[in-house]
């Protein structure tokens, strides 16, 4: 690979999680329930209804956990803290006992010399606040939101460098109000471009905000980039592929970096009635807090075709891991999603496809101008545990490496990549798919109802990403 430019000295060798996923101890230590303890107890909404009450345990096991990330060699660790953690009814006080959590994990991973990069919202939203005032169709929610992160701000100045501000905004908030899968599982295009409103807004109150706490930090939203194809050359074709960049991706992109929404898009929204309320005010405060790096978390691309005006709507994505079963979705009139006949797919049919990352990664470079960090990049799949403690995940590994090549490959193309966090450290609970879909360098010892003995096994990618990061990334 001689036309490579090999990965710089202080790249980021990391590894990510989120709370919910990982933490349990759900009522630990004065914690307030999350809109996600609530929701997982709720019948028939989770894979055989398993939750994070104990996850993987985490919380009690920080200290195990990082060892295991010194031994392999980490330099940056991205987590995120829970909002309910720190005020259990989503603002008033803090929690000390919560902080002093977050506080004990970064002085540990600073003690490993290992980056903390932290994520300050991944979807757990204090309980309080959907109950009080529906959570994100509130405007309540930017002051509240605020409150929240300058107090992390306040406290983790001094120690944490990289902070992500909101996880997969797009993600969570279709999965919430378009295919009724995420709390509050509702189906209301006008309640999702509501919602979607107010995290812009609260996304740059807070990043305006950490100028003034965090003058020497970094701080970006991470988002669920998945680079839209066209199926064919045809110009439906190619015209769908363009509306379904400008409605699943820039809408959030352009939003966060430009501080004003794409233009086709809100013409058509504006026409459709679906459009957010956008107040005086609302674009300066947008303006005032652009990012200083886009976190990229890249898992497939996603092609298009044209979709009629009476075609497919928004379909619930593939929870059973059966291959094959994915339904075609879209919105009527713009686009809709097709396979690509040229890309294998994992077995939740997820394309696996890295040269979509290397794509990714060189559209977002030239569109922002903008640092990129990949915060998440990973492959879910049954991991068998075989005798003697050993999982050989040779498919992740594989999936790992073609991906960190096309990093590279980005790379030597000119964008300039912080790091790479590659999700997750350990196996975690798959919101919606239980614990059978594994994503971890190391396996944990329990399954969807039964926490076991919670044990830590590492996988055959924990040896390998130790040999990719001692070689800082010339073994891969
Ligand atoms: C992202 C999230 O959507 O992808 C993670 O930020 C999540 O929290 C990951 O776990 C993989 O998705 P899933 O549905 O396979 O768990």
């Amino acid at each position: 690979h001689a036309r490579l430019t090999p990965f710089p000295q202080g790249f980021l060798w990391g590894a990510a999680s989120a709370a919910y996923q990982v933490e349990g101890a759900h009522d630990a230590d004065g914690k307030g329930p999350s809109v996600w303890d609530v929701f997982t107890h709720l019948p028939g909404k989770t894979f055989q209804g398993s939750n994070g009450d104990v996850a993987v345990d985490h919380y009690h096991r920080m200290e195990e956990d990082v060892a295991l990330m010194k031994e392999m060699g980490l330099t940056a660790y991205r987590f995120s803290v829970s909002w309910p953690r720190i005020f259990p009814t989503g603002r008033g006080e803090a929690n000390e006992a919560g902080m002093a959590f977050y506080e004990r994990l970064i002085d540990a991973l600073i003690a490993a010399g290992i980056e903390p990069v932290l994520t300050l919202y991944h979807w757990d939203l204090p309980q309080a606040l959907q109950e009080e005032y529906g959570g994100w169709e509130d405007r309540r929610i930017i002051a509240d939101f605020e409150h929240y992160c300058v107090a992390l701000f306040q406290r983790f100045a001094g120690k944490v460098k990289y902070w992500v501000s909101l996880n997969e905004q797009n993600y969570n908030t279709t999965n919430a109000y378009q295919l009724g899968t995420h709390p509050p599982a509702v189906q209301d295009r006008k309640r999702f471009f509501t919602a979607n409103h107010h995290a812009f807004l609260a996304n740059a109150t807070v990043i305006a905000a950490f100028r003034k706490h965090v003058p020497n930090g970094l701080i970006g939203p991470s988002f669920a980039y998945s680079p839209a194809y066209p199926a064919s050359s045809a110009p439906a074709d190619m015209l769908a592929f363009e509306n379904a960049e400008e409605f699943t991706n820039w809408w959030w992109l352009d939003t966060y970096c430009f501080g004003r929404y794409p233009q086709a898009a809100l013409a058509w929204l504006q026409k459709t009635g679906e459009a957010p309320d956008i107040q005086p005010g609302d674009v300066a405060i947008l303006q005032a807090g652009l990012p200083d790096f886009v976190g990229v978390n890249y898992y497939y691309t996603t092609t298009f075709t044209d979709n009629p005006r009476d075609g497919a709507t928004m379909q619930r994505i593939n929870t059973t891991g059966q291959k094959g079963t994915t339904p075609s979705s879209g919105v009527p009139g713009l686009y809709r999603t097709t396979p690509n006949p040229h890309l294998p797919t994992s077995n939740w049919d997820w394309a696996i496809d890295p040269t979509g990352l290397r794509i990714a990664l060189r559209r977002l470079a030239s569109r922002y101008d903008l640092p990129l960090m990949v915060t998440e990049n990973g492959l879910g799949e049954f991991d068998k545990l075989e005798a003697g403690d050993k999982v050989h995940d040779d498919y992740r590994i594989d999936y790992l490496r073609a991906h960190l090549q096309a990093c590279q490959e980005a790379m030597s193309d000119g964008v300039q990549l912080l790091g790479y966090c590659p999700w997750s450290f350990t196996d975690i609970l798959s919101w919606l798919n239980g614990y059978q879909k594994r994503y971890g360098f190391v396996y944990i010892n329990r399954d969807e109802t039964d926490a076991k003995d919670l044990r830590r096994i590492r996988k055959d990618s924990f040896f390998w990403y130790q040999t990719v990061i001692a070689s800082n990334g010339q073994k891969l």
